[in-house]
């Protein structure tokens, strides 16, 4: 039989030695000649099979209303202080992507963890929410700055009329809509945010679309994709707001001293 030195990596994803490089088996060509779309590239490369239309379309919407919101968020906030400091495209995009985290938009995989372990578990929404508290954690996927009962995330609207109308089953989602209901009798700003109804719906996506195990749906939330869609997505709008200032020819940033409190 065929004798093969030992590897030191391993990679299953994608290959580049044959006349086209394939992703997840599927030559170039035929994303191309498909007409697959970015959906499709990332069902390849990050779950290693094709999904079917109503997944890559919901994945692709996720991009396109994670791509921005504006100035103010801490992400763009950065990306933008960098770029008037004068430095290169990559140095103003990581320094917006390493915001992201669990206040701000890498909240999506704790609230796939959390809302399908309380689900699982048959917790009521009260039950869910007030052992959160016992424990000292804010639900994630809870909340927002500026969103709240009566000035709604149309973000969240939105997605959540996509997968009502093309998910075979919504149940994580009307879940965590059940938290928000419970958690909107607490406090006004305490709704169902983007990172929560991206988490609370890739649930339903990997549970209701049949194309994973229920082993391979515990490994993606263990192991933690949903973040990349935010990251992936919000990269779109960090590198705008670089090219932006840039354009714009912006001067060095210093915050006013008038926004300190300088105190003892
Ligand atoms: N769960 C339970 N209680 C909460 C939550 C939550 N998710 N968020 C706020 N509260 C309550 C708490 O009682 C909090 O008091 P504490 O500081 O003693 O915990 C109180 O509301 C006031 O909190 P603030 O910090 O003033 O709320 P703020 O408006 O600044 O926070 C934030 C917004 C950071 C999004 C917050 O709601 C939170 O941490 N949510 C969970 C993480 C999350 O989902 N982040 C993603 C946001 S969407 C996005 O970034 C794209
Ligand atoms: C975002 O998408 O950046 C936000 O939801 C956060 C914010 O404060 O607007």
């Amino acid at each position: 039989g065929k004798v093969r030195a030992p590897t030191h990596i391993i990679s299953t994803i994608s290959d580049d030695r044959g006349e086209e490089p394939c992703y997840a088996g599927v030559p170039m060509s035929s994303i191309i000649e498909n007409g697959y779309g970015v959906g499709d590239v990332i069902s390849l490369l990050w779950f290693k099979r094709s999904l079917p239309r109503y997944c890559t379309q919901f994945i692709e919407i996720c991009i396109m209303l994670c791509a921005d919101h504006g100035p103010c968020v801490s992400g763009a906030h950065n990306s933008i202080v960098t770029a008037r400091a004068g430095k290169d495209l990559v140095s103003c995009l990581v320094s917006g992507l390493l915001t992201i985290g669990p206040r701000f938009g890498g909240a999506i995989d704790d609230a796939a963890r959390y809302f399908k372990g309380a689900y699982d578990r048959s917790l009521t929404p009260y039950e869910f929410v007030e052992s959160m508290k016992k424990k000292g954690i804010r639900v994630p996927g809870i909340g927002h700055r500026i969103k709240n009962r009566d000035n709604k995330d149309k973000r969240v609207e939105l997605l959540q009329q996509f997968a009502r109308t093309h998910f075979p089953s919504v149940k994580y989602m009307e879940y965590a809509v059940e938290v928000e209901n419970y958690t909107l009798t607490k406090a006004n700003n305490l709704v169902l945010n983007v990172d929560g109804a991206i988490g609370s719906l890739f649930l339903d996506l990997l549970a209701g679309s049949g194309m994973f195990t229920k082993q391979e749906v515990d490994e993606i939330v263990e192991i933690g994709y949903l973040n990349g869609l935010f990251v992936l997505a919000r990269s779109i709008g960090l590198i705008g707001h670089t090219f932006d200032q840039k354009r714009l020819k912006q001067p060095l940033y210093r915050h006013p001293w008038e926004d300190v409190l300088y105190t003892k």
